[in-house]
């Protein structure tokens, strides 16, 4: 007989996921209830005003896509794409060319510009490739986890609708602990997951769209047999995928309450409680906590004498990416950090491979005590790998910053 599951206790200072708030899974472990029993409906009816407050939005259409963050980007864009629809993409890290992909597979006509890594748009980049490209729909990441920077997204929703696009970007791995604004910024369609400054566990996609974008997905409106009424809309240009249908799902969440999925119940619960605890902390005050536990992390990583990753002015406030020194074995120092001090950062992608670790300090890991922690265990495993580090150096400068 295998054993029952029994995990270790990380502490989990990568890119994401991250150690989950216990507040989190003890919702998780309610009961469940039927999909319409009215507790059930009243709970997603609060889950989405939550999301509403986080996102910063009054759209109505804000609701949860079950599954991890890219089934949020591929509900977004298989609900708006169709075939040889226009689609500019600007790639600034690995998450963008996942937004070049699921475009592409939804048989849009795809126009990347790129930039290189470690480095985000000037806006005046940006304004000039729609000028060009004139799509339908500009998708961007917010915070490219990959490279750990934020593209400004302020001023390209007005930019978008001066030339008749809509803007959709992917903000997995920023909100919550970075500036977002959906109704300020003019964005039409946001999509995230729990696994970074949310702290819950991946397997929820959390969206909005505006009324804009809702416009698009109902012009596709077709109900699937068995469930639709005499007489119910059968668009011939129906969305590409049953479970990605926005249209439908909209209908699930919406006062009909239409029969698609079976909703994901402890996920919801889950879902909710993440939200429910960024909204009492404040957005404000969980944002200006991200920025200070990633300027002691960052202090910290260079204290010890390393060198940091990227255009700092852009960074995500919730990951810092950091130069592997010379001749050490990255993976070897990772290694000995999870086998003796159980802590976890993260490696990285493509061109950065090899050269760059990830250290996150995000959701509930965003404290003094785990940035302490893991600058001084990190200090340890590199002395002992042969690095020359500042001894102290890391943490006294974390120290400094919390001063
Ligand atoms: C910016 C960004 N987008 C998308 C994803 C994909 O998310 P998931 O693995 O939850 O599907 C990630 C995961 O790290 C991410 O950081």
């Amino acid at each position: 007989m295998t054993g029952q599951i029994n995990p270790p206790n990380r502490l989990l200072m990568g890119p994401g996921p991250i150690n989950a708030d216990p507040r989190v899974l003890r919702a998780m472990s309610a009961a469940l209830v039927g999909q319409y029993d009215p507790v059930m409906t009243g709970y997603m009816a609060e889950t989405q005003e939550l999301y509403r407050q986080v996102f910063r939005t009054r759209n109505d259409a804000t609701l949860l896509v079950d599954g991890t963050s890219r089934a949020g980007i591929e509900a977004a864009l298989v609900s708006l794409l169709e075939p040889g629809d226009r689609v500019l993409v600007p790639i600034f890290g690995r998450f963008g060319y996942l937004l070049q992909e699921v475009a592409e597979r939804c048989g849009a006509e795809v126009h990347s510009i790129e930039r290189e890594w470690g480095t985000v748009f000037p806006v005046s980049e940006l304004e000039a490739a729609i000028r060009r490209v004139k799509p339908k729909l500009v998708a961007v990441v917010h915070g490219d986890t990959s490279t750990t920077l934020a593209q400004p997204l302020d001023e390209l929703g007005a930019i978008c609708r001066e030339h008749g696009a809509l803007l959709y970007t992917d903000a997995t791995a920023s909100l919550g602990g970075n500036e977002f604004a959906a109704d300020d910024w003019g964005v039409d369609v946001v999509t995230a997951g729990l696994q970074k400054c949310l702290a819950g566990p991946s397997g929820t996609a959390p969206i909005s769209l505006s009324p804009a974008a809702v416009e698009v997905v109902e012009s596709r409106k077709s109900i699937e047999a068995g469930i639709a009424a005499e007489g119910a809309p059968r668009s011939p240009r129906r969305i590409r995928s049953n479970y990605f249908d926005l249209g439908m799902i909209l209908d699930y969440w919406g006062p009909s309450r239409l029969n698609h999925h079976t909703e994901a119940t402890s996920a919801l619960y889950g879902a909710r409680e993440c939200a429910r605890i960024l909204v009492e902390e404040g957005l404000d005050v969980a944002v200006a906590r991200h920025e200070l536990h990633g300027r002691a992390l960052a202090a910290g990583l260079q204290g010890l004498g390393l060198t940091l990753f990227g255009d700092q002015e852009h960074r995500m406030n919730n990951v810092v990416g950091v130069f592997i020194p010379e001749g050490l074995d990255g993976e070897a120092v990772r290694r000995t950090l999870l086998e003796d001090f159980a802590i976890e950062i993260g490696t990285s992608f493509g061109p950065l491979h090899g050269r760059i670790w990830r250290v996150g300090t995000m959701g509930y890991n965003a404290r003094k005590d785990t940035v302490l922690t893991t600058l001084a265990a990190l200090e340890a495993v590199l002395h002992r790998a042969g690095a020359k580090v500042a001894p102290g150096g890391g943490v006294t400068a974390a120290y400094e910053v919390y001063a």
